[in-house]
């Protein structure tokens, strides 16, 4: 599927379903290239920092409660460096980064949000699409810059909404893309096949 290798550093607050569905695509020689370099989490208690340690990953925490952003995005920088991490992928990572963490890894920073960008930005995406009311829902994987679930978008995936559903059953049924979409988008940047033209992220 990619053609680059890289050394992804997973960036995460909570459950972790979407690392873990990357860490299977690796396991599986989906991502042939790939390997997880280091799970880091802004919480000690997530529990995606548990399933990293029982696969055998390197996982840390690095607490925020109580610093000054830069302060603590410095120290991620800097154990993103110390595993020499080329691609971090932010999965359930609920804290904006700093313009100096964006800038230092430029075109280097992925995220997954689970609405149809630019529609729904922010907390609670798919309760947000379901209380409008849309009829075609679905996540986005997109580069991270240095606004709120805005960067550039690598790949897009729709899923309907059904009668009968509420937003528990919609969020469900985008996490299953999700967790398709995420190692999608992995490949694609890591083909070295596409480029940014403005806003497209596209084959030349
Ligand atoms: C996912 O639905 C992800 O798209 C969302 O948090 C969830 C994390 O689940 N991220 C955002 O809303 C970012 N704005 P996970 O911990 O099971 O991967």
């Amino acid at each position: 599927m990619s053609a680059l290798a890289s050394r992804l550093g997973i960036l995460l607050s909570g459950r972790g379903s979407n690392f873990l569905a990357i860490a299977e695509n690796i396991a599986q020689g989906k991502l042939a290239a790939c390997e997880i370099a280091v799970v880091i989490s802004n919480k000690a208690d997530a529990p995606g920092l548990e399933s990293a340690r029982a696969r055998g990953l390197k996982a840390v925490a690095i607490e925020a409660r109580g610093r000054k952003r830069a302060e603590h995005d410095a120290e991620i920088i800097a154990r993103l460096r110390e595993h020499k991490v080329d691609l971090v992928c932010l999965a359930g990572y609920m804290r904006l980064l700093s313009t100096e963490f964006v800038q230092t890894f430029p075109e280097r920073i992925l995220n997954i949000h689970p609405s149809l960008l630019p529609a729904f930005p922010g907390l609670d995406a798919q309760e947000q699409a379901f209380a409008y009311g849309v009829q075609v829902a679905g996540c986005t994987v997109h580069f991270v810059d240095e606004q709120l679930d805005h960067g550039v978008i690598v790949l897009q995936k729709t899923v309907p909404v059904l009668e009968g559903d509420d937003a528990h059953a919609l969020s469900a049924r985008i996490l299953e893309q999700e967790h398709i979409a995420y190692s999608e988008a992995i490949a694609r940047v890591l083909s070295g096949e596409y480029r940014m033209v403005g806003r497209r992220y596209v084959k030349p």
